[in-house]
């Protein structure tokens, strides 16, 4: 039976970069987003490229049924699915009273609810199948707050703890979870987070999507627990452990808020 790689978020960004770096391995994938036309175009080259066998299938994962439908088909079509890539994410920037709570809870929905419901529902299978692995998309976000953005970083918080937590009691079905957490990269959220980059754009710290799926592949064929590529973000995710709370409450306000003014 052929296993597949699931992979959310992959209509474009960093998603579309993952599922070409293992398409390249010879992986077969399901991927999984909202724009059919875009998925329709990525499975169609990458299956041509790589002579891999790519599925795509609609959802929006900010809506619970929606989720159920996938999760059902999955279930009736007996995938056999070995790696589960949680990426697809939101961000809003913006003074957190001024958001429309409807993004909010978008935001919220995608990235926390959907996530560790797929990770709950394919752990399952991967236990019984004998084991597997997960992959959970976080961000350097995930390590301090985030004023003008608290809720994004808070849910990426929450995304590193749970995989943290997961990887140790998966780990005696065989299932093996990492969480990715990458800092600024190249794709299409700065703007649909409304947030101002052109500053970032420009610097070294800024990586593209290829760079980070590259380095991502390898570490997960080394089972890696947390994944952070480029030195500058193993850096900002230590910094928190070094600075007093106050201190660094105030440097990510004066980090972030910058960002967010359009
Ligand atoms: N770019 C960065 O600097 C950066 C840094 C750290 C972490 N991250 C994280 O990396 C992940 C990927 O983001 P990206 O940078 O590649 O941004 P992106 O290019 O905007 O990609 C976001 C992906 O998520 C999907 N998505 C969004 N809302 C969805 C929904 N409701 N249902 C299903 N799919 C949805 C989008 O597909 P559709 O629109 O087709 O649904 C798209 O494929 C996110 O979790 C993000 O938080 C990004």
């Amino acid at each position: 039976m052929p296993s597949y790689t699931l992979i959310t978020g992959a209509s474009s960004g960093l998603g579309l970069a993952l599922a070409e770096a293992l398409a390249r391995r010879g992986r077969n994938l399901i991927l999984v987003a909202r724009r059919r036309d875009a998925l329709e175009s990525i499975a169609s080259e990458l299956a041509q490229r790589f002579g891999v066998q790519v599925l795509f299938r609609l959802c929006d994962l900010g809506k619970p049924l929606q989720i159920s439908g996938l999760l059902l088909e999955l279930e009736e079509g007996d995938w056999h699915i070995d790696l589960l890539i949680n990426n697809a994410g939101r961000g809003y920037a913006g003074p957190f009273l001024e958001q429309d709570w409807m993004h909010e809870l978008e935001q919220l929905e995608v990235n926390m609810l959907a996530l560790t419901r797929l990770c709950h529902a394919l752990g399952k299978r991967m236990a019984l199948q004998g084991g597997g692995q997960i992959l959970n998309v976080a961000s350097v976000a995930a390590f301090h707050p985030g004023p003008w953005m608290s809720s994004y970083y808070a849910s990426k918080a929450y995304v590193l703890h749970l995989s943290e937590g997961l990887r140790e009691e998966l780990r005696h079905y065989g299932v093996r979870v990492s969480v990715l957490c990458p800092g600024p990269t190249r794709t299409a959220f700065f703007r649909s987070a409304r947030m101002n980059v052109s500053r970032l754009e420009r610097s070294a710290w800024m990586m593209n999507a290829d760079q980070v799926a590259l380095f991502t592949v390898r570490a997960l064929e080394k089972n890696q627990p947390l994944i952070i590529p480029n030195w500058r973000n193993r850096l900002l995710a230590t910094l928190p452990r070094l600075t007093p709370r106050w201190l660094m409450r105030k440097l990510a306000g004066r980090i972030t808020q910058p960002f967010t003014k359009r």
